[in-house]
């Protein structure tokens, strides 16, 4: 039975990375980092098939030991400070875990067993500023955030120990993926929570920033399967993973609002608070490698993602 260790179990990706991989009948893992309160929203339905672990980013040692006890085939590294607009506010932080993180996790894998499979999330935000449009593994990049360039250095040491020990270190550069279990915070899940709440009345106006950023966004459950078949190639390499299309967030309103037969003019509100001090514009993938080489095809478009995350929100609320 092989083993899956996956840092960052309690996020998004993290339980639907554990859901695919228990259904391929691997044995998984997951690192959660100490919290005075419980985080396990996402994944209390897992619990009694997995095991989770305490483990930090932050800590070399915790990181050691869990791959010499559990001795993982694959180790996916999920963890990281992943919202954006943080990284301006705790940009050593977000350097600490999104970035040195990395290294922690590489060296404990080089030290304890270097033929253990690794998948670095690596992310679309290292793109930032565009510098070729649609965006491909080889496209230069120009972060604009702290997150962006804490991104860039994870990808690039993946890479390095990829060439350097011989590793099978792979980066997956994902585009945005939502779901009803993004965090609150993030664009889709605050429009897809703000429709909700306004169609059943508990709020009446919806605060955003900048309408006008586009995004290619696919569907998280979707993405987490060109994860697994990155590790299962002969030669680790780094793909890019998206829709190859782009919407704005004003056009996911549009839908989300429309959705609910309500018209996202009369309760969207652009608040300077939710600008940033650098945007990236227009991210676009081409992910023709993924799709001839994975053979990775999503099954959810954008439109479906957005009707499936209000129809979540709303179930919810009513509840
Ligand atoms: P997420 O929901 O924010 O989850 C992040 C996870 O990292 C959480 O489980 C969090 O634990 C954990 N974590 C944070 N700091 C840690 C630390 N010091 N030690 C151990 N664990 C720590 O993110 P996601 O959307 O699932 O994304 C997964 C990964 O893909 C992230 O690395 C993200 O940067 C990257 N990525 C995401 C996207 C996207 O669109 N979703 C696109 C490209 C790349 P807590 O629950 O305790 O906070
Ligand atoms: N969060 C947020 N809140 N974003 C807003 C808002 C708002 O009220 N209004 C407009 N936006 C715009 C942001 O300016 C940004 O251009 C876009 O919506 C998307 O923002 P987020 O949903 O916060 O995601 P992100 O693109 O910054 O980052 C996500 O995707 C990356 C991949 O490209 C995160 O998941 C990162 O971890 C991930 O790497």
């Amino acid at each position: 039975m092989p083993t899956a260790l996956i840092t960052g179990i309690t996020g998004q990706d993290g339980s639907y990375l554990a859901e695919l991989l228990l259904s391929k009948n691997y044995k998984v893992v997951g690192v959660a980092r100490r919290s005075s309160t419980v985080t396990n929203e996402r994944i209390n339905h897992l619990l009694d098939d997995i095991t989770v672990v305490q483990g930090d980013l932050h800590d070399q040692g915790s990181l050691l030991s869990l791959i010499e006890e559990y001795e993982p085939t694959e180790v996916y590294n999920l963890a990281a400070q992943s919202f954006v607009p943080t990284s301006w506010n705790q940009p050593a932080l977000t350097g600490d875990i999104t970035a040195i993180g990395v290294t922690r996790i590489l060296e404990a894998i080089r030290f304890v067993n270097p033929r253990i499979r690794f998948y670095q999330a690596s992310s679309s935000e290292m793109f930032g500023k565009v510098l070729e449009v649609p965006q491909k593994e080889d496209t230069p990049f120009y972060p604009r955030s702290p997150y962006g360039v804490a991104k860039v250095y994870g990808h690039w040491i993946t890479v390095n120990y990829r060439e350097s020990f011989n590793m099978f270190a792979t980066s997956g550069i994902l585009f945005n993926h939502e779901s009803p279990r993004r965090g609150l915070e993030f664009v889709t899940r605050k429009i897809s929570d703000g429709v909700a709440k306004i169609k059943l009345g508990l709020t009446k106006e919806l605060r955003l920033g900048n309408l006008e950023a586009q995004r290619d966004w696919g569907f998280a459950g979707d993405y987490v399967e060109a994860m697994w078949r990155m590790l299962q190639q002969d030669i680790p390499e780094s793909y890019v993973i998206g829709m190859g299309e782009t919407h704005a967030v004003r056009e996911f309103c549009e839908i989300a609002f429309g959705h609910v037969d309500l018209d996202y003019k009369e309760f969207v509100v652009q608040d300077e608070r939710f600008y940033r001090p650098a945007e990236v514009d227009l991210l676009i993938s081409d992910p023709t490698k993924a799709r001839t080489e994975l053979g990775w095809e999503p099954a959810v478009g954008f439109k479906e993602l957005v009707t499936m995350m209000v129809d979540a929100d709303l179930e919810r609320l009513k509840r």
